[in-house]
């Protein structure tokens, strides 16, 4: 892995970005979660979701009865891109804004040698970020979350993606932060939580994901 790392800290250097989070979390784990990149927070705590996003994932992943230690938690990119042009904090700190594409093909590779180690059962995509770095653009967190896919997977090799030849497992949620910013999501979130939890129960993970 310290060669991924120090090729994605190498990749993402050129842009407005600073820190590097690696991801948290058990890597013998069946559930990867894939956020989006990490906040002023987690770049202060170097561990994914530490901010008002993470407290909101702490209750979800209640819902559907798992703790952190249940999931390897990761995200498209690991460093804070921020608005060059925007209003400084308190502490001097310029706003977070979502990654460009160029920001997550520098941290693609990194995902992906994550995703080969962990191999998890299953992705959890926690937004659109997320589900469009594993499934294509065309994606729409509003149309599949809380919904179980078995599909190829996008990944990046020779500055390209492709999909994966062999299928995997999804279950793409809507990123915590969607039910901070939109409290009307709430009601669906939460069923699609227990959902989630329900399923888990009823065998949807038979021990760790192998297919691949
Ligand atoms: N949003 C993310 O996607 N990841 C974090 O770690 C925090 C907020």
């Amino acid at each position: 892995m310290h060669h991924f790392i120090a090729e994605a800290k190498k990749r993402i250097a050129p842009f407005p970005c600073e820190g590097f989070v690696v991801g948290s979390g058990d890597e013998d784990a069946s559930i990867m979660l894939v956020g989006e990149a990490p906040g002023k927070t987690e770049v202060d705590t170097g561990a994914p979701f530490t901010g008002r996003a993470g407290k909101v994932l702490d209750e979800h992943l209640a819902l559907a009865e798992l703790t952190r230690k249940d999931v390897f938690i990761t995200s498209v990119v690991r460093s804070r891109p921020y608005q060059v042009n925007g209003k400084r904090d308190k502490l001097g700190k310029l706003p977070n804004r979502a990654p460009s594409k160029k920001e997550i093909a520098a941290h693609a590779p990194f995902l992906d040698a994550q995703i080969r180690v962990v191999r998890p059962q299953l992705l959890v995509p926690l937004g659109n970020v997320g589900l469009r770095r594993l499934i294509g653009d065309r994606a729409k967190i509003t149309v599949v979350h809380g919904k179980h896919l078995v599909q190829p997977i996008l990944t990046y090799q020779d500055e390209t993606y492709t999909f994966s030849s062999q299928r995997h497992e999804l279950w793409p949620m809507f990123h915590p932060a969607a039910t901070l910013h939109n409290p009307n999501l709430r009601p669906v979130v939460r069923q699609d939580w227990i959902s989630f939890g329900e399923a888990i129960k009823a065998g949807l993970i038979s021990g760790k994901g192998r297919s691949n």
